[in-house]
């Protein structure tokens, strides 16, 4: 007998009393450390998603970590039989949006013109001398999510791409979304979030073909909690009624000009030069936060006469409704069920994740696996696919109830694994559905305008860009207006943090635009519950006038 241990899909005949990093070595698999096992770091963290009772008992440098993640060279396999599944943290295998698409010609129209400026061998910030070199000037750009992390690295003197790349946030260990975050924060002293992360992202910068320290500037953007987390503010404050952020209660009080935020290269402790500038793109308010400002420059909403609705889907979904007029945003907690979280076999948009679902003339499931692999669960766009399927065939009504009095029903049975649908994952989906469609609904009734005034309709972030979105009309995630007038933008608040890095005058823009966006207060509607009951159901939303 013994315990089959896999780590990133590799299995292994697992050694009693070795550690978990010992093993995944022997695989040849590279766990982050900067502390040789020392258990110092804190790098070295894998999520155990099977078999936590045959590991030894939670030691102290672990102390700090939440649910089923461990330090890899402190945890051992200590069980004589048994199976063990685990992972490091994921690293260009997630499906993470690095693009945009579809975005206006008007916002690569500007000049080339970075704070980061040549004279001779000086190298200045804002006219400042920062170094004396001959090297190469680079900027990074870096949207910090709550699940996920993606990083642009560009040259600033012709704003080429250079590289870029994305991981998993290691900050999951304090919680899956910005709540369990912030009360992770404010329970556990030493910036223990912010330390681990800037663990992950140094090896990150290390990484690019690049020296680190030709980097001089860093445009950071984010929701308003990963950004303050980042630049080691306290994050309290937005966990509490009215949710704002340390910088908004100070602008509020006259003691800043900005919400945005600006630290040195040393002060990040990240390999960058120790000069260079960090700068947190300003957020708009309370959770409405730097991510989606830098998607009001990604759209050139600052420019933009047409009515532009902006709708990023995630475990908190942002919505930004306006034009060069007027601007309303908002943020709606709809959780993290259309990410796969709270779903029986739901899991992210990894290899392995049924993506796409169609229901033959036979009844039977079509699916189509990321990685053409076998299936081992389903992530959003395979969840809205399978609902839209299920509604089109009969199978399920528009209150989310299946057929025939069953509670569960079977998309793919390999040999060793299923992947099913339950009706309680129906009602996850359903209650995460009604908090979108109560948000859109909220924010354009404030507005004043309906779903058919828009001119664009911009789906941005990874989620958005790969549903599909008849079928998304279908269960009435997003709204039924003409197709031609929806984009699939991809991570537009990337794009946004790359704009603001490549030009002075557009991150100044920016600044300014984000004084005038005006916060729609979700909770304060005095008919979001309504909209929320309304959207809980699977059927198309029309346009406001037909609803009422
Ligand atoms: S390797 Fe540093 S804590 Fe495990």
């Amino acid at each position: 007998m013994a315990v089959t241990l896999t780590i990133n899909g590799q299995s292994i005949q697992a050694t009693s009393g070795r550690s978990l990093f010992d093993h995944a070595e022997a695989l040849g698999i590279d766990v982050p450390t900067s502390c040789r096992k020392q258990g110092k770091c804190r790098e070295c963290m894998v999520e155990v998603v099977e078999g936590m009772h045959a590991l030894s008992a939670i030691a102290e440098p672990e102390r700090h970590l939440k649910g089923n993640f461990r330090l890899s060279c402190q945890a051992c396999v200590t069980a004589t039989e048994g199976q063990v599944r685990c992972h490091t943290m994921r690293r260009g295998h997630m499906r993470i949006e690095q693009r945009a698409f579809g975005l206006p010609i008007g916002n690569r129209d500007f000049t080339l013109d970075p704070a980061v400026a040549r004279d001779g061998d000086r190298i200045l910030i804002d006219g400042v001398e920062v170094e004396r070199s001959n090297g190469p000037i680079l900027g990074l750009a870096m949207d910090l999510g709550t699940t996920t992390v993606v990083l642009r690295l560009v040259d600033l003197e012709t704003g080429q791409l250079i590289a870029d790349t994305s991981f998993e946030n290691p900050q999951r260990f304090g919680g899956s979304e910005v709540m369990s975050r912030i009360a992770y924060d404010t329970e556990h002293p030493g910036r223990l979030l912010m330390r681990t992360l800037a663990g992950y992202l140094t090896h990150a910068i290390e990484r690019f073909p690049v020296d680190p320290k030709t980097i001089y500037e860093m445009v950071v953007v984010g929701n308003s909690t990963m950004r303050d987390l980042f630049f080691r503010q306290s994050v309290y404050s937005i966990g509490q009624n009215p949710y704002r952020s340390i910088t908004e209660i100070e602008m509020a009080e006259g003691k800043r000009v900005t919400t945005s935020l600006s630290q040195t290269g040393q002060q990040s402790l990240l390999p960058i030069h120790p000069k260079a500038r960090v700068y947190g793109v300003p957020i708009i308010s309370g959770h409405v936060g730097a991510d989606a400002a830098a998607c009001m420059l990604a759209v050139d909403l600052a420019h933009e006469e047409r009515l532009v609705a902006v709708m990023d889907i995630g475990t908190n979904t942002e919505l930004i409704v306006g034009n060069k007029h007027r601007i309303l945003a908002a943020s709606c907690p709809a959780g993290p069920a259309f990410e796969g979280g709270a779903i029986a076999c739901g899991m992210p948009a990894l290899d392995g994740a049924i993506e796409e679902v169609a229901i033959a003339g036979d009844g039977s499931f079509r699916l189509r696996v990321i990685g053409d692999v076998p299936p081992e669960g389903i992530c959003g766009s395979g969840l809205i696919d399978v609902l839209s399927e299920l509604l089109r065939t009969g199978r399920m009504n528009d209150l989310g109830r299946f057929a025939d009095d069953i509670e569960r029903i079977t998309l793919s049975d390999d040999k060793d694994k299923e992947v099913f649908l339950l009706e309680s994952d129906v009602n996850e989906l359903a209650q995460a559905k009604g908090a979108n469609v109560a948000g859109l609904r909220a924010v354009f009734s404030t507005y004043g305008i309906d779903f058919d005034d828009t001119g664009v309709f911009y789906l941005a972030g990874g989620f958005g860009r790969h549903l599909n979105v008849e079928a998304s009309k279908r269960i009435g995630l997003v709204p039924s207006i003409a197709s031609s007038k929806i984009v699939q933008a991809g991570n537009t608040a990337i794009e946004g943090a790359t704009i603001a890095l490549l030009s002075k005058s557009k991150r100044q823009e920016l600044e300014d635009l984000v004084k005038r966006v005006e916060h729609c207060r979700l909770e304060t509607h005095p008919d979001f519950f309504e909209f929320f009951v309304e959207g809980c159901q699977f059927k198309p939303l029309e346009p406001i006038s037909c609803a009422s």
